[in-house]
């Protein structure tokens, strides 16, 4: 069963979760002409009275840019006043998962991005662990990510999701836990809703931003990390046969966090995963606001304010 926060922001305010409902004449719901964010928001385990957003400074500007994408506008300010809003609205208690979308609003049909409303919603619901912290098995999807040629990559487009959602369900369907898609160049691109790292010889390779991966906040974050940690960071495409000879791989993303790879279709991965271990116990402290050194990462919304 979902747990929703009870208050939802809605044309403007915040309304109760049920009362946040749509025409079935949606534009975005028959085109996908929407974009989302994803950001998490936790009760600081230090003070009941805050509540720490990570990066939300980042999401904010990415949720701006895919409106633009969509060819709307709506500026940063306007989804920080509706995220702090919402939290103050709900005082959440347990971990919960922020979902801003904004969306082609318009009833009737005809896909396009001129003469047509847009809006701005957010819904909250409580978010655990989205794949499991000891390690998931992945299949190579035989579905392939889109390229930035036929879709702007750059903005997290809703339509873009059936792409996902396909590869999860082959995936899951298939006894795995998560897919791994190449992209149209056959290099590693990303999986259905994480970016994916791996290590060689103590050097932490990722595929650089050109590879039809959707820019993740946390694999930027990791990047950064990992280079102030003293670790050796390459950008560049990477091959499905690497996969298989890594000594780690893991995947980062807000849902995911940092989470290991445990096999690749049949091929087991090495237990031991130094880096990664090191990389997500940083991101933890960072993330429950416990790392000075990162605090500036870190958004506190008082609720006593
Ligand atoms: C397709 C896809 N790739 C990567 C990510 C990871 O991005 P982030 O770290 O910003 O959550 C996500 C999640 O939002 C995603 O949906």
């Amino acid at each position: 069963m979902h747990q929703f926060l009870p208050q939802a922001w809605f044309r403007g305010r915040c309304v109760p979760f049920a009362e946040a409902t749509l025409s079935v004449a949606t534009h975005a719901l028959h085109y996908g002409t929407g974009a989302f964010g994803g950001m998490r928001a936790l009760p600081n385990p230090a003070d009941p009275n805050e509540i720490l957003l990570f990066r939300a400074d980042r999401h904010a500007r990415r949720l701006s840019q895919s409106a633009r994408l969509l060819l709307t506008e709506l500026d940063e300010a306007t989804i920080h006043g509706a995220i702090e809003a919402v939290l103050r609205a709900n005082r959440p208690t347990c971990p919960v998962y922020l979902r801003p979308f904004v969306y082609t609003a318009d009833l009737g049909i005809a896909p396009r991005l001129h003469n047509i409303e847009t809006d701005f919603l957010i819904y909250g619901i409580e978010l655990g662990d989205y794949l499991s912290p000891e390690g998931v098995s992945c299949r190579i999807s035989s579905w392939i990510r889109q390229e930035d040629r036929s879709l702007p990559l750059r903005g997290k487009i809703s339509g873009a999701y059936i792409t996902s959602s396909l590869a999860k369900t082959e995936a899951v369907k298939s006894g795995f836990d998560e897919a791994i898609l190449m992209n149209s160049r056959g290099k590693v691109s990303e999986a259905s809703g994480m970016n994916l790292f791996i290590v060689r010889d103590g050097v932490l390779i990722t595929p650089g931003v050109d590879q039809d991966i959707l820019e993740g906040i946390t694999r930027a974050s990791v990047i950064e990390l990992a280079r102030a940690m003293g670790m050796t960071v390459v950008e560049r495409p990477v091959d499905k046969s690497e996969l298989f000879i890594a000594d780690e791989v893991f995947l980062s993303g807000t849902a995911a966090k940092v989470t290991p790879v445990r096999r690749v279709e049949a091929t087991d991965l090495p237990a031991p995963r130094p880096v990664m271990e090191r990389l997500r116990e940083r991101l933890t402290a960072i993330t429950e606001g416990r790392d000075p050194d990162y605090d500036h990462w870190i958004t506190r919304v008082r609720l006593d304010a």
